[in-house]
C-alpha cells in the first residue's frame, strides 16, 4: 500500500530535474517587524520592503527615527510602511500591531521580533529589580508579542512564521553576561516550545554575534571585540544585512525549518578560545 501523502506529479518533476525556488514569495503579504527601527531591524525592514512586502514596523519611543526610516524605505522601494509605537508589554500596543496588519492587508504572514535590551549590570549591582527589568525587556515583551501574532497566524489556513532575536551569548557562555544572556536563553527554549505547540506556525531564533549597528555599536567601535579579529576567531564584524538575510530565510512561506537557532556570528563562538 502506498503513502496517502505521496504526490506522483511532484516525483515525476524531480526525476526530470525540475525544481521550484520561489523568489519574492512574500511579495504583497504583510509582515510585522517589531523593533524594526533599531540598528539590526531596519535592515530587515528594508530587505522585505524591497521584495514587495507590506511591513508593519514597531518601535518603542523614538518616533523621529521611525518616521525617518519609513520615509527612506517608502522613497526607495515604493512600499507603504505602517508604524506602531509603544512598549511591548502593554497589551494595547500588542493589539495595535494586529490592527495595523489588518489595515495593511490582513493577518500577518510573518513576524520578526527584534526588541531587546543589553541589560548591562555590574555583578555588585545585580538585584531583583535589575534582573526583572532584563526579563521584561528580553523575554516577557517579545514572548507576549509572539503569542499575539503567532496566535493570529495559527488561526489562518496558511499559518506563518515567527522569528525571535536571541544573541550568541544565549548559546555560548560569556563571562559577565548573566543579566542579558539568561533571559535570551529562556527565549530560545520558549521558541522551541511554541514551534512544537503550533502546527502551522514555524518559530525560530536568529542569534547575532558582534554586529556593527544597534546596541553593540559602541562596544564594537570602542574596540571591545578587536581581539576576536586579531586572534582569527572572526575575519570581520557582523553587519545588519547578515542578520536581515537570516531572518528573511525563516520568514519565507515555503521554509521547512522550525524550532531552530541560527547563529549569525561569523564563527566567533566556535573559535573564540583561539589566541
Ligand atoms: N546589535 C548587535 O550586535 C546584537 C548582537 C546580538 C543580539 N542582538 C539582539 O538583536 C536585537 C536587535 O538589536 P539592535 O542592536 O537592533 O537593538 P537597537 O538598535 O537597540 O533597537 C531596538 C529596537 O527595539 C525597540 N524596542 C526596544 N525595547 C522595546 C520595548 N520594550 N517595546 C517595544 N519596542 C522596543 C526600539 O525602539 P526605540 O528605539 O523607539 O526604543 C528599537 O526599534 C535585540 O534583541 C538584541 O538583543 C543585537
Amino acid at each position: 500500500m502506498g503513502s496517502a501523502y505521496w504526490d506522483e506529479k511532484m516525483a515525476e518533476r524531480y526525476k526530470a530535474f525540475r525544481y521550484e525556488f520561489p523568489e519574492r514569495a512574500l511579495a504583497g503579504r504583510v509582515v510585522v517587524v517589531a523593533g524594526g527601527t533599531g540598528g539590526l531591524g531596519a535592515a530587515t525592514v528594508t530587505l522585505l520592503a524591497r521584495e514587495g512586502v507590506r511591513v508593519v514596523v514597531g518601535y518603542r519611543a523614538n518616533r523621529q527615527r521611525a518616521e525617518a526610516l519609513a520615509k527612506t524605505v517608502e522613497k526607495d522601494t515604493g512600499q507603504k510602511i505602517a508604524l506602531v509605537g509603544g512598549e511591548l508589554v502593554d497589551p494595547a500596543v500588542r493589539r495595535a500591531y494586529l490592527v495595523a496588519a489588518e489595515k495593511l492587508g490582513g493577518a500577518p504572514a510573518g513576524a520578526a521580533i527584534f526588541p531587546g535590551d543589553p541589560a548591562r549590570a555590574k555583578w555588585e549591582e545585580l538585584d531583583a529589580a535589575t534582573i526583572e527589568a532584563s526579563l521584561r525587556a528580553n523575554y516577557v515583551g517579545p514572548i507576549l508579542l509572539a503569542k499575539e501574532l503567532g496566535g493570529a497566524m495559527a488561526a489562518t489556513r496558511e499559518g506563518g512564521s515567527v522569528v525571535l532575536l536571541g544573541t550568541m551569548q544565549a548559546v555560548a557562555t560569556f563571562e559577565g553576561s548573566l543579566n542579558y544572556a539568561a533571559p535570551k536563553a529562556a527565549l530560545v527554549q520558549a521558541a522551541k516550545i511554541l514551534a512544537k505547540q503550533w502546527k502551522n506556525v514555524r518559530v525560530n531564533v536568529v542569534a547575532p554575534g558582534a554586529t556593527v549597528a544597534g546596541m553593540a555599536e559602541t562596544s564594537v567601535s570602542g574596540g571591545k571585540y578587536d581581539a576576536y579579529i586579531e586572534s582569527g576567531a572572526i575575519s570581520k564584524f557582523g553587519r545588519p544585512e547578515d542578520v536581515a538575510r537570516a531572518v528573511r530565510f525563516f520568514l519565507e512561506p515555503d521554509n521547512y525549518v522550525t524550532g531552530q537557532v541560527l547563529l549569525v556570528d561569523g564563527g566567533l563562538t566556535l573559535r573564540r578560545d583561539r589566541g
